[in-house]
C-alpha cells in the first residue's frame, strides 16, 4: 500500500496513523487467515478510497466493492471529505492493481449497511475500514456488525475497524455523524455475535509506546494512532469474526 503515502517510492518511513493502522490491520489479519488468496470472495463496505480493493484485486481475489450511494454521500457529506470514490476505477488510483486484472475482478455496488441486500451472501471474508461508526448511532453500528455476518459462508471471517472510546466506559457520542463505541457497546457485539454462533476475537489492550500513549491534537502532530475526539481520547478498534458453521 505504500505508493497511497509515498507516492514517489522514496523509502519514507510508514506513517503512525490510525488510519493505516487500520488498513495494515485488516490486510494482515486476512492475510494470516489465508484468505488474501486467488478466486477467494471478500465484500468491502463503505470502501471509499481505501486502497484494499484494489490491493486484495492485485492478488486475485474477487472483491465486491460497496459505499452508499451518490445522493447519500453528498447529503452526509462524504463527497466533499474527498474520502468517497463515487466511481470503481477510483478504487485504483495508486495503481496497486493492474487495471486489466481490477476490471475482472472487482465489481462496485451500492449498499447502505444499515439494510445489507440478501444476494450478498457467502462470502470468504467481508471487511470495513472507518465505516460502522457514521451509520447514525450505537445501535446502527452494532445492527451492522451483526447484520453483516449473513454475508459470509460458514468459516468466513470479518474484520471491521472502528472508533474507540479509550477514555469512558460510560459517557460517550451515541448519536450522529462519528459516534464513539465504548469497551460495553464492543462486548456486547461480541455477546450477540456469540449468541449466533460465531467466534469473536477482542483485545482490549491499548499498547505502552511512546506513540500508543501519545494524545494527539490540533495542529496535528506526525504521530496519530490516539487523539481527541469532542472531549474523548479515541483510538482504533479491530472487531475479528470467524462466522461459525451452524451460526444463526
Ligand atoms: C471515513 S470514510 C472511510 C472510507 C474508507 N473505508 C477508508 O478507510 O478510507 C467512511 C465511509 O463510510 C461510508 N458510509 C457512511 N455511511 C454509510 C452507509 N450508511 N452505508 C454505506 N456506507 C456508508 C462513506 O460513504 C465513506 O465511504
Amino acid at each position: 500500500m505504500r505508493p497511497v503515502w509515498d507516492v514517489t517510492l522514496s523509502g519514507m518511513d510508514i506513517p503512525v496513523h490510525r488510519k493505516i493502522w487500520e488498513w495494515a490491520f485488516i490486510a494482515a489479519t486476512l492475510e494470516r487467515h489465508h484468505l488474501i488468496t486467488p478466486g477467494l470472495r471478500g465484500l468491502g463496505f463503505g470502501v471509499g478510497k481505501e486502497p484494499l480493493v484494489s490491493l486484495f484485486a492485485s492478488q486475485g481475489c474477487l472483491v465486491t466493492a460497496s459505499d452508499q450511494s451518490v445522493e447519500e454521500a453528498v447529503t452526509s457529506g462524504w463527497t466533499a471529505s474527498n474520502q468517497f470514490a463515487g466511481n470503481v476505477n477510483r478504487m485504483n488510483e495508486h495503481g496497486l492493481c493492474d487495471p486489466e486484472l481490477f476490471d475482472r475482478l472487482v465489481n462496485f455496488r451500492t449498499v447502505d449497511m444499515r439494510n445489507i441486500p440478501d444476494d450478498l451472501r457467502d462470502f470468504d471474508f467481508t471487511w470495513s475500514s472507518c465505516a460502522f461508526e457514521h451509520l447514525g448511532t450505537i445501535e446502527d453500528g452494532i445492527g451492522f456488525i451483526v447484520n453483516q455476518t449473513e454475508c459470509l459462508r460458514p468459516g468466513g471471517l470479518a474484520v471491521h475497524t472502528t472508533e474507540f472510546n479509550v477514555s469512558s466506559n460510560a459517557g460517550t457520542i451515541s448519536s450522529g455523524p462519528t459516534v464513539l463505541f465504548r469497551e460495553k457497546d464492543l462486548k456486547l457485539i461480541a455477546k450477540k455475535l456469540k449468541r449466533r454462533g460465531n467466534s469473536v476475537t477482542m483485545d482490549f489492550r491499548l499498547g505502552t509506546s511512546e506513540f500508543d500513549r501519545h494524545v494527539d491534537r490540533p495542529p496535528w502532530s506526525g504521530a496519530h494512532l490516539r487523539l481527541e475526539h469532542e472531549g474523548y481520547e479515541v483510538t482504533s478498534y479491530a472487531v475479528v469474526v470467524r462466522k461459525g458453521t451452524r451460526s444463526k
